[in-house]
């Protein structure tokens, strides 16, 4: 019996998900996502390529990987369908390479709207939403009154569909001035969940099941970060599935016993996009400078990302709560030129001194620094441990020491080759 490895990030998402399921992918037969939907933008750099994952997991460019979409996924078909014309552009067919669950939820245009009308009646204090009708479409589950891919498969399809819409028409006639009109979003969304009936639409909890059983090692692809779930993120910032580990198991239908290895991915800085609590967040030159040379501009929305240094009482938290086997440090280079590197090892409140994660995410937390020297190097072109410099080999000990985990993997360039494994 194989158990299933996970991927997932530990911080506010935008970790380097999609590079590093895309180079993992080999040593594995299946990718399986298990929560999110088209909020996700997991980028993987082939050639001179950039291709943009939002609901296709990311083992879909490795020849004889299949990739599962499980059932805790929630899928907007037009995407879903763009996405697949854009990767079989090339000429790829990947009909017999996407399997979807027939319990993944599906997003409706009216979900998409309930969402921009909720973000907009917030005003300031909205969450930052993708706009993609996330929220909606997870209350409609937990609601006991969403559309499910294995619906499409009912003669009673386009029943469920317009009793469902209509409930939402109701809804949005809650919040007055806003406007809306679906009509083309709706056309293309019927055409687009015709489409996908080309692919298998399956019980997907007995094919990863079974394919452990044979001893087909299954790799889960997480979305968004820790610091995003439902439970244990910076509630009401968060978005709204289960991104940790535990996700997993609800995600794909798989015991708890049956998770193997946890690869936790941090950024060696820090980024989030949208609102809600960030300590370490640079309002300066610094924070400027990471985005930049980080490229730090949303995937899915293209909002510029808030930077900051790494926060250790953050990333100590997400280790815990995931159970995180192996440490993956992303985008290293990006500091390459730094004098000094600070990483926030306690926050201070009211003068005290704060050492655990806070309920809240840490609203009006100063951050405790401790500073630590940049190897002011060029890290891009090295390919082996040994040969990186002493102090960036300081500031991974120090990361390993605080969390008690080992970094196994870092990364120092968007390609697949700029990879160093120890
Ligand atoms: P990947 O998988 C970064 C953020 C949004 C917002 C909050 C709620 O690429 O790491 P939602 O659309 O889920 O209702 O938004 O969560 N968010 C992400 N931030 N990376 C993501 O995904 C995200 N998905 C959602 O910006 O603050
Ligand atoms: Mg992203």
């Amino acid at each position: 019996m194989n158990k299933t490895d996970v991927v997932l990030g530990l911080q506010w998402g935008d970790e380097g998900k999609g590079k590093v399921v895309d180079c993992l992918a080999p040593d594995y037969k299946v990718v399986a996502r298990f929560q999110g939907g088209p909020n996700a933008g997991h980028s993987i750099s082939i050639g001179d390529r950039m291709h943009v994952l939002h609901t296709v997991p990311s083992g879909i460019f490795r020849d004889g990987v299949k990739n599962i979409i499980g059932n805790g996924v929630v899928v907007d078909p037009v995407i879903l369908s763009e996405e697949i014309a854009a990767i079989e552009a090339d000429g790829a067919d990947i009909t017999d390479r996407l399997v979807i669950s027939t319990r993944a939820h599906l997003i409706l245009p009216t979900h998409r709207m309930l969402d921009a009308a909720s973000e907009a009646a917030k005003g300031a204090s909205k969450i930052g939403s993708t706009l993609k009708g996330i929220a909606p479409a997870y209350m409609d589950k937990t609601g006991r009154n969403g559309l499910r891919f294995g619906d499409l498969l009912s003669d009673s399809f386009m029943e469920k569909y317009q009793a469902l819409k209509a409930k939402h028409v109701g809804l949005l006639a809650q919040y007055p001035g806003f406007e809306y009109n679906i009509d083309e979003y709706e056309k293309k969304w019927l055409e687009a969940v015709q489409g996908l009936r080309r692919f298998e639409i399956t019980d997907t909890e007995f094919l990863v099941n079974d394919l452990l059983a044979k001893g087909v090692p299954v790799l889960a692809e997480g979305a968004q970060g820790s610091l995003l779930d439902i439970d244990f993120g910076s509630y009401p910032f968060v978005t709204s599935s289960n991104t940790m580990a535990a996700g997993v198991c609800t995600g794909l239908g798989l015991a708890p016993s049956k998770v193997g290895r946890v690869f936790g991915i941090f950024k060696a800085y820090c980024t989030r996009v949208g609102s809600g609590p960030f300590p370490t967040e640079l309002f300066d030159e610094t924070g400027d400078t990471l985005r930049r040379i980080g490229h730090e501009f949303g995937a899915t929305t293209g909002r510029p990302r808030r930077c900051g240094w790494l926060d250790m009482v953050a990333l100590k938290y997400a280790v815990m709560m995931n159970g995180v086997t192996d440490l993956i440090m992303m985008k290293s280079d990006v500091m390459d030129g730094f004098d000094t590197i600070k990483v926030a090892t306690s926050y201070k409140l009211d003068g005290k001194q704060v050492d655990t994660y806070p309920f809240d995410g840490g609203v009006g937390v100063e951050p405790v620094y401790t500073e630590i020297k940049g190897w002011k190097q060029d890290l891009t072109a090295i390919r082996d441990y040994d040969s990186l410099p002493a102090a960036f080999k300081d500031y991974v000990s120090f990361i390993e020491c605080e969390t008690g985990c080992r970094v196994s993997i870092i990364s120092i360039g968007p390609d697949r080759d700029a990879t160093i494994r120890r």
